[in-house]
């Protein structure tokens, strides 16, 4: 498998190394991959915007704003890329990146990214052995980020050392090797999946609400994984920080139990395999007052009516949906979890038990058991990207049964 159609970011630093990059975005756009490129203000002084947009076939940036004053998104161009290139890295560079000094496009993009990212270090010998260098290249490494080590030879000093940037040749094999070992079988094209995520907020006033901690993670991960897997994803989500950027996930932002539930219907008819890892409120305060409640009394007594349950009424509803529901537990975990299977006509269930450590709402990790009517499997403590592959695993595993 190739890099055709793979997005590639390259961030080029200013070092002499940088005229390199013309060879590698030509190699790159050659095997059909799209090619973005920023620039740190130093880079301009070794290679031209020109000359790289050119090759790139796209526009270049260096600066958060261009001339005909439009902004260019870090965000955007950080969530566009499948993977992120930083070459030649500078030892400035790479400082700011590791420390998170965030004072120009090519940092800010860098720390917006959520792809891997690989980093070509280019600099004299004496730098590049400094324990500064040595430091900050193994917090990059601790950072999961793929160093491409520099290479022996004459370096532009005129000394002759370790330092220079890698050859481009050995750092688009390196890009080739990234995608052919991590291409995803497209296991689930064709599927749509429903995912719900993240909390509900239930009003009581225009400023307050009742709400929880529930952070969207785990339903955002279980989106971009059945994604990588060629579903078309619809992702109905409450408020939460979590962002997302892929062409096959449609997200739709809501903000109460009772939107959720008529967004989740807009679409039901047509979904294949539906997971419902919202934190919904169970309950929503019966009158939301108008104006904003005021502290008059010493107490105040809320009366509050129960939420629709949307899963149960996703199961009520269910002609040919494959149903997966969670079961946040403190107690009776495995009991608790296979009556709400029963009891709101799922085909699976997946159980994190608050007693366990590191599972749960704010954790980036959790702990999972699986239970279908036949079946229940055991999980180890993972990220929330590993155990959305365990998740989607079990799916397709029984729907092939
Ligand atoms: N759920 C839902 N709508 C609700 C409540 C829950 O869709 N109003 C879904 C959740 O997304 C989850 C599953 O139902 O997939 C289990 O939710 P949970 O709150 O643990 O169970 P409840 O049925 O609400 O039972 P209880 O709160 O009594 O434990």
């Amino acid at each position: 498998m190739s890099i055709s159609g793979k997005k590639i970011l390259i961030a080029i630093s200013g070092g002499i190394a940088a005229y390199k990059i013309h060879f590698l975005i030509r190699d790159f756009v050659k095997k059909g991959a799209e090619v973005q490129v920023i620039m740190t203000p130093d880079a301009e002084q070794f290679v031209t915007k020109l000359s790289i947009s050119t090759l790139s076939k796209k526009p270049v940036y260096t600066d958060f704003y261009s001339d005909n004053g439009t902004w260019n998104s870090h965000v955007e161009l950080a969530l566009w890329a499948d993977v992120m290139i930083v070459a030649p890295c500078t030892a400035n560079t790479l400082s700011k990146m590791v420390h998170g000094m965030c004072d120009n496009l090519v940092i800010a993009t860098y720390m917006s990214a959520k792809c891997p990212v690989f980093i070509a270090p280019a600099m004299d010998l004496d730098m590049y052995m400094h324990p500064s260098t040595r430091k900050n290249l193994e917090m990059a490494e601790s950072f999961g980020h793929v160093v491409i080590p520099a290479e022996s030879g004459e370096l532009a000093s005129g000394l002759i050392g370790q330092g220079r940037m890698a050859e481009p040749e050995t750092i688009s094999n390196t890009i080739d090797h990234f995608f052919n070992s991590h291409q995803e079988a497209q296991t689930l094209q064709g599927k749509v999946v429903l995912i719900t995520a993240g909390p509900t907020y239930e009003a009581l006033d225009p400023v307050r609400f009742i709400g929880n901690h529930s952070s969207g993670k785990m339903g955002f991960s279980l989106a971009e994984e059945a994604s990588k897997r060629g579903a078309k994803v619809i992702l109905i989500s409450g408020p939460t920080a979590q962002t997302i950027n892929d062409k096959n996930v449609e997200l739709h932002k809501i903000t109460s139990a009772k939107e959720m539930l008529a967004k989740v219907f807009e679409f039901y008819d047509n979904i294949d395999i539906g997971i419902a890892s919202a934190a919904v409120a169970d309950y929503a305060p019966k009158e939301v007052a108008k104006e904003k409640i005021k502290k008059n009394d010493e107490n105040l007594t809320l009366e509050l009516v129960k939420n629709p349950d949307i899963l149960k009424t996703m199961g009520e509803k269910k002609t040919h949906q494959f149903l997966v529901g969670f079961a946040l537990e403190t107690q009776n975990e495995e009991e608790n979890a296979k009556g709400k299977l029963e009891k709101k006509n799922l085909d699976m269930i997946v159980l994190n038990s608050l007693r366990d450590e590191g599972a749960g709402f704010k954790n980036d990790t959790n702990k999972i058991k699986i239970f279908t009517r036949t079946e229940k499997k055991e999980f180890d403590l993972k990220s929330k990207d590993e155990v959305a592959k365990d998740i989607l695993n079990f799916v397709e595993a029984q729907l092939l049964k």
